[in-house]
């Protein structure tokens, strides 16, 4: 089996991490698979705000706490974030979206390093505190946020699973 095949059937959530901090040169590369993802009609509306600083990932943990109302949140605790934007009145975005997480979390997997959706922020585009800190980060006015991966090396080892989903096959 081949390399790119074994990454997609091995990759899993990640929702435990190291410490590890996770090297400048490899968030950039997983960046750069996530702007080779497909994208409608190649609008290439997105913008990738990656944070790599304890502080700012604390800072958006507790917004997101106050917003949920869960003080126990922590969003797994991750080493880095990326944050996927794209134009508010694009009605692809979340296809787009989407695309750029999935190359995000395979180019991640391949490099080793574990990863995970989170979906939170979605709900909370317009909440004063989500969009004072993405205002802080230069996510331009005008885009929002659907999913964004949390990253880090995976603190324990996750095999894969048996998939129940199904398919038909006509020859
Ligand atoms: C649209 C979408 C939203 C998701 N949101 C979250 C989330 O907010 N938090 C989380 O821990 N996992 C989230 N996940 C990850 C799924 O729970 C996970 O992919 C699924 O349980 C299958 O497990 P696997 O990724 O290990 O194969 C999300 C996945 C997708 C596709």
């Amino acid at each position: 089996m081949n390399e790119t095949i074994q990454t997609i059937l091995n990759r899993r959530s990640v929702r435990q991490f190291t410490q590890e901090k996770i090297a400048k040169s490899d968030l950039e590369l997983i960046v750069d698979c996530a702007l080779h993802a497909p994208s409608a009609m190649k609008s290439d509306y997105w913008h990738f705000t990656v944070i790599s600083n304890d502080e700012l990932i604390k800072e958006l943990v507790g917004i997101m706490q106050d917003l949920l109302c869960k003080p126990e949140y922590d969003m797994y605790k991750p080493q880095a974030l990326i944050i996927p934007s794209t134009k508010r009145d694009y009605r692809l975005g979340v296809d787009d979206n989407a695309c750029a997480l999935e190359n995000i979390f395979l180019a991640a997997k391949s490099l080793g390093i574990g990863s995970v959706w989170i979906n939170q922020l979605r709900d909370f585009n317009d909440a004063d505190a989500l969009r004072a800190f993405l205002d802080k980060l230069m996510v331009p006015k005008d885009h929002i946020v659907y999913g964004i991966a949390a990253l880090g090396y995976p603190k324990n080892d996750l095999s894969p699973i048996k998939r129940e989903g199904t398919y038909s096959y006509f020859e």
